[in-house]
Formats: structure tokens, sequence, C-alpha cells
């Protein structure tokens, strides 16, 4: 509006100008007259009456007329003033178009005379259009990628008026991306380009909106808009970028085939196939990783797919990438660290590194037996372990180290008791559950000579009929060794002592294998009634143990003597004459047969028997007595000389027996006297010899007396004396380390090894056998101690 007051001035100068124009057309006899278009309808054009020097009356005489070819119907005469008038709107760009020059030609006619003037009317243009755009919004696309100064031609706008009055300016809306720029071409035509000031980022603003605005130099000045919509195609400039740069998650070591470990998520900020993703492990993604995990490339979903373990790999480091789909494709990386939680899956492993497997029984305490190496593969509670065996047993586990143990005996061995041992150890962990581990260990116990053969009993009484035949075995003899193999291989021998000066080995031998026990010779009751020996059962480890037993010899008595008849004394062993008075009456002894036997007990047992006789009636013989008396008075008639057959029997099984014969004459004048004389005859001869008989008996018994007298004595003696050697002893004890020292003569005191207990070989020891005094009135042979018991000794 500033410039319209000079614009004005020109247009008006112009009109000015026109006339004189007119003026001076007139002269060459054209007419001419500017309007401005659009002028309202009667509004006039020029006085041409006047202008061409009519006379106004004469107008209407001469037939003024106004013809037009084509603007007839714009402007019209009135013929009474000669005033050329509008007759109809005139748009000068409906008359003529984009024309510079716009003139409405016409003739005025008259008659009377005939004269033409040719005229015209030139329209002017007046600003009474606005630029316009074909359409009212354009769309465009544009790469992200275009280089900045990049000119976009757009449409033109279009302003039917001319000159000044069309499209002058462009201007758009206030943006940061682009600037406008318009550019006259040869053709007058104002052209209108799109011109980028900054790169476009579809990421930042993926569409802009812009009003483009084009402007006239009319006045008033009118403009017309267009709306731009550029959208920014995408391009693949955006690699996808990860959430995060290190994904962490954990996962328990049993997890299942399928189980999630986390999601990676990448995001592209570009659109369309620029985002779409593919996930992967890196290439450089080692084969177990591949194994044990799964990437889901649309989801990105890492599941487990192999079998974890915790004692192979406690954490995984997993390079993922995301690829999207443009072209060229982008990538983003990213790691994922996947962290192993150790479950208890694996059991305490136990490991014998070494066992013995047999072991001395008398190994001391803390003797190694075994090396064991335990470890748990698992972690933390997992890993830790205990270590155990029964309590009731003669082992202990010692740790030696971390994961060794030692198993060791806790106290002493006995194989005599328990020959093998299973030992089972139980490891557990502290993982919950628990796993458990079982191992058993043997151990075979190996046998030590530590246990002596054993009799039955400390002493036992045989007894052997006399007249045994040489050779036969009278007794065995058996001792247990509770050791095994050599250790208890039990040899037997005799423990030298004498026998009425004679040494045992000739009286009896022994089988040093079993024991049995042989007579070498007959044994005569009559000569030695009993003795004792002493047997050694020794076995045949190293060093050898050995005990000993008494066995006491008791020969008993066969009936293997005659009954010897003493008296009456008979040569040749049939008769005796005895001399009976004739007035004996019933109940005279006669005579009294005496007879002996050398066995003992009932073997000699005599008894009298009459066997045969001349006249039975006349005799009695006393059964017992052995007394001959008369049954009754003598008669006459009675034989004077009798004969008697008396048998005299012992009592033993089978008995046996002697027989006399006695002659009795019986003699008429024998007087009292003589009888008496007889009698005391026969009576002082039967004395006399029973009397030398007696004597003999008597000193006999005396010297056998003195002499057993003598030699108990003397077996006293040599018992004290033998004693304090040690060595006449019938003991064995229990205590294996006993007998050990048996064969040292010189030792007096016994060592227990361990007790500290020491015994005097001579308290221990004393022990003898004599007879009894019941015995010389019995049948049997009572034996016992002589002195305080022996200690106690017990096989
Ligand atoms: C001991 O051995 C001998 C010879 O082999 C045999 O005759 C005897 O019967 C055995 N005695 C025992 C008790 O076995």
């Amino acid at each position: 509006m500033a410039n319209s007051m000079p614009d004005n001035a020109i247009a008006f100068s112009r009109f000015a100008f026109m006339i004189l124009v007119c003026i001076r057309g007139l002269i060459s006899g054209q007419i001419r007259y500017s309007i401005p278009e659009e002028m309202e309808i009667g509004a006039i054009v020029g006085n041409i009456a006047e202008d061409l020097r009519l006379n106004v009356p004469q107008l209407s005489d001469r037939k003024f007329r106004l013809t037009s070819d084509d603007g007839g119907q714009y402007i019209k005469v009135n013929l009474d003033n000669g005033i050329l008038t509008v007759r109809e709107r005139i748009d000068r760009e409906l008359l003529c178009g984009q024309a510079t020059m716009c003139t409405i030609p016409f003739e005025i006619i008259l008659e009377n005379p005939l004269a033409v003037y040719r005229g015209e009317v030139e329209i002017l243009d007046v600003n009474d259009n606005s630029p316009t755009f074909r359409d009212s919004s354009i769309t465009l696309q544009m790469s992200e990628a275009i280089t900045l100064g990049v000119h976009f031609p757009l449409e033109s706008a279009e302003d039917p008026d001319i000159g000044i009055n069309t499209v002058a300016a462009y201007t758009i809306s206030s943006n940061e991306y682009f600037s406008v720029k318009a550019q006259k071409t040869e053709y007058g035509v104002l052209n209108c380009e799109l011109l980028l000031e900054k790169p476009l980022d579809r990421e930042l603003q993926p569409d802009i909106q812009l009003v483009l605005q084009a402007t006239d130099g009319g006045i008033p000045q009118r403009s017309g808009t267009a709306q731009i919509l550029i959208t920014v195609v995408d391009v693949n400039d955006n690699p996808p970028v990860f959430d995060h740069k290190v994904y962490k998650s954990s996962l328990r070591e049993d997890a299942l085939k399928g189980s999630l470990v986390l999601i990676v998520k990448a995001n592209d900020l570009d659109e369309g196939l620029n985002a779409e993703i593919t996930y992967s492990f890196s290439k450089l993604a080692s084969p177990r990783v591949l194994e044990l995990f799964n990437l889901d490339p649309q989801k990105g979903e890492i599941r487990v797919e192999g079998h974890l373990d915790y004692e192979e790999t406690n954490s995984y480091s997993l390079n993922v990438q995301a690829v999207d789909h443009g072209s060229p494709a982008m990538t983003g990386h990213s790691k994922v660290l996947i962290k192993i939680n150790d479950v208890n899956d694996n059991a305490p492993e136990v490991k014998v590194t070494s066992v013995a497997s047999k072991i001395l029984e008398n190994a001391p305490p803390g003797t190694l037996i075994s090396l064991l190496n335990v470890f748990d593969r698992d972690s933390g509670e997992n890993g830790q372990f205990h270590c155990d065996i029964p309590k009731n047993i003669p082992f202990r586990l010692r740790k030696s180290s971390n994961n060794h143990y030692e198993l060791i005996t806790s106290e002493p061995l006995d194989r005599e008791a328990v020959t093998e041992y299973k030992i089972h150890l139980v490891a557990r962990d502290l993982g919950s559950p628990s796993l458990t581990t079982n191992k058993t260990i043997e151990v075979v116990i190996s046998d030590v000579n530590d246990n002596a053969p054993q009799f039955g009993a400390s002493s036992y009484n045989i007894y052997v009929m006399e007249n045994n035949s040489p050779g036969s075995s009278i007794f065995a003899v058996t001792a247990r060794d509770r050791d095994m193999d050599q250790n208890s291989y039990v040899s037997y021998s005799f423990l030298e002592n004498l026998i009425q000066d004679f040494p045992v080995s000739s009286y009896l031998s022994i089988n040093s294998m079993n024991g049995t026990i042989y007579a070498l010779h007959s044994f005569d009751y009559e000569e030695l009634k009993n003795f004792q020996i002493h047997v050694q059962a020794r076995d045949a480890g190293v060093p050898p143990l050995s005990c000993s037993c008494t066995v006491n010899v008791i020969i008993l008595d066969q009936n293997d003597n005659v009954p010897v008849i003493v008296s009456p004394s008979s040569e040749s062993g049939s008769a005796a004459v005895q001399i009976l008075p004739q007035s004996a009456g019933q109940g005279y002894l006669v005579t009294k047969i005496m007879a002996t036997d050398a066995d003992s007990g009932q073997n000699a047992r005599l008894s009298y028997h009459m066997v045969k006789a001349t006249h039975p009636s006349l005799f009695n013989v006393g059964p017992k007595s052995g007394e001959i008396r008369t049954a009754r008075n003598i008669l006459a008639s009675d034989t004077t000389t009798q004969s008697l057959f008396i048998l005299v029997k012992d009592n033993g099984q089978p008995s046996l027996s002697s027989t006399v014969t006695l002659y009795i004459t019986v003699l008429e004048n024998i007087t009292e006297n003589v009888t008496e004389a007889g009698n005391l005859m026969s009576n002082s001869e039967y004395f006399t010899n029973l009397n030398i008989f007696l004597i003999i008996i008597f000193g006999c018994t005396s010297i056998l007396f003195l002499l057993i007298i003598i030699l108990l004595i003397s077996v006293k003696c040599k018992q004290n004396s033998s004693t304090s050697q040690g060595y006449n002893s019938s003991s064995c004890c229990r205590d294996s380390n006993c007998t050990l020292h048996r064969r040292s003569a010189m030792e007096a005191t016994l060592r227990y090894p361990g007790t500290g207990r020491t015994v005097r070989m001579a308290d221990a020891q004393h022990y003898s056998v004599c007879l009894s005094p019941e015995s010389a009135k019995s049948d049997f042979l009572f034996l016992k101690p002589c002195s305080a018991p022996p200690f106690d000794a017990q096989c």
C-alpha cells in the first residue's frame, strides 16, 4: 500500500497520455479510448460525438450507430449525447487472456453523408485475480539422504492478470529445512523451487508441512497459497541398537531345555524393512555356546538348548547381534552375560588312592589302612561334605589335608574276634537335598601268633588197665589254637621227667600230630600204680607259643596173680598131713589155711572152699577165715585118713584160684595130752610156720614202708629243686604270652607284657601228687594235692 500512491500517479499520467493519443488518433482517423476492466455498467468510456466533433442533434438524423465484431456487447453509445458507456462487465482476462494489449475495436457509422470512423477501446488490466496454485496441496517425497542444495521445482502459481498484477514473488512458511527460490523464465513466468538448507532426518521429523505463498505485484496485492506436505523417505541410516550394552542373567545349571534365559531387544530408528531386525549370535560364538543356547531370530528370546553344567563352565559371555533388513543392512551388537548357578547335582566322589588289603592283627592303633581322596564337583555348600564311617569299629577317618583322608586303626585288632571288616564309608555333601556316596573298604585282618594252644583241661586222669598191650593207644590230648594256619598247627610232646628213674619216653610215646598217647610196654600194677606226665602243645608260629597240661596215668589192677597158699606149706603143691584125735569134738579147729594174693582189692579178696572130701560132712571150711573145723564128732566108723581138697580163690573177674590137698589122720589113742601135745606139736609146728611167715611179712612190710618214706622224701627234695628251675609244672595259662618263656630255664619270673603283672614261678607252680591214706585201704587210688592248690591253672 505504500507504493500504491506512485502507482496510481503513473496510471493517471498514462491515462492522460492515452487521451492525448486519442486526440492524435482522431487526426489520423482513428479514435481510441482506454478504460480499466471491470468498470461498472453505464460507466462512461468517452464522449465520442464530442471527440469526432459531430453535431449532436444531427446524430439521430444521420443514423448514428456503433458496430463491433465482438465488442458490441460490451459498450454502447448514447444517441442523444454521443457518450460511449460500458454496457456489460468487461473482464480483460476473459476477453484477451494473457495478451498484453487488449482492445475492443468498434466502428461508428454515419449516413448522410456516409462516414465511417474506426475506433477502439483499450481495456486496461486491473489486479482482479489472485495467484492460484492448481493443486492446493502438494505432496512430495524426499529421501532423507539427499544432499544439501538440491532444488525441487514446484508448480508455479497462476495469475491471469498481467504485468505487475501477475505472480511476482513466492514465500514459504518459516521452517528450518527449506527456502524457496523464484526465477523468471524467458517467457516471463516466475518459476518456483524448493531449496534444501538443512539435511533431512526422517527419524527426527518424518514429514514436513509447508505453506507456499505466491503474491502478485498489483495494488492491492493479492496472494494464493498451497500446502506442501513433504514426506521424508527412510534410508537405512540407523543401525539397530540394543536396549542394554550388556544383558545379565543367571540360571540354574539344571535349567530344562527351553527355559527362557532372557530377551534381548534392539530398536532401529528407521522404518519398514530398515527397521526389521533379525537377532543372532555373533559369528565368533563358540560351537559349544551354540549347542547350549538358542536365540530366536525374531523374538530375541534366548533359551536353553542343551545341558548346562556349572562344573563345566560357570558363566557364558555371548555376543549377540541384531541385523536390520535394509540394504545395505546395518548391525547392532550387544553382550549377554549368563551366570550359571550351582545346583547340587554332583555327589561327592570317593577315590581310594591306596589300600592295605591286609593288616596284621597286632597293628598298633593309628596304623594307616587306606588313603582316600574325596571331592565334590559342586561349589559352595553343595561342594562341601562330611565323611563318616561307623562308630563301632576299630577304625577312624583322619583328615590329612583338604580333600584327603586317612583310614587308620583306632583300637587294637583281634583277628580271632573279627577276621574281616567291611567299612562302609558315607560321604554326604551339605547341599539340600544332599547327595551321598557310599564306599565299602574291605580290610582283612591277618593272623599273628598271639594265641597259645589250649588244652581242654589243665589236667587229665587216665586209667590204664595193667597188662595192656604194648603200643596201644591209651589216651589222646587235644589242644586248640585260635590262630590260623601255621600259627594254629599244634604239635604235641612230653616234657621230660623221670618215672622211677626212667625218662617218660621209655614208658609212653605221643603222636606229635594229634596228641594220641601210646603205651610203650605193658604196665604192671603191682610194680607201678600211677605216674604223672606233662604234655606240651606247641604251635608252629614264629616264635612258637606253647602250653602244657598234666596227665595222671593211673594203672588199674587186673586179676593177674593167683592166690598163694602160704600155710599149711605143701611141698610139691599137693599135700599136707594133719593129725586129728578121735576124741576131738564138734567144732575142733583142725587147721587154718592161709593164702595171699599179690593183687589188690577184690582181686586179692580170698575165699576158701572145700571142693572134695572123703567125708564131706565131717569138716567145715570157714570161707573167709580159712579155718577147717570138725562138723561133728568123729565116729569109729570114720576112716582114719581123711583127705580134703581145698580151693582158695580170689574175687577177681575172672577169679583165680589155688588148691591144696590136706590129709587128716585120725588117731584113736592119742590122749588128751597127746592130743594136746599133738595139738601143741602141730600147733607149735604150725606156729613156727606161721611165725616165720608173719615175721617175713612184717619185715617186708616194714622195709616197704621205709622205702616209701625214703622215696617220698627224695621226691619231695627233687620237687623243690626242680621247682626252683621253674620246670616241674602242670600249668598253662590263658594268657597268650604265658608259656613263651617256659623253655628258658633260668628265668624265674613270668612277665606279662602290657599288664605289668609278674608271677613267681615258685608260688605259682607248686604242685605234686601223693597217695592219700585211703588208697591203702581201697581198691582205688585217690590222688590229692599235697600242698596248697596251684594257681588257677585251667587250660
Ligand atoms: C592219630 O594219628 C594216628 C596215626 O595217623 C592214628 O592212628 C590215630 O587214630 C590218630 N588219633 C586220633 C585221635 O585221631
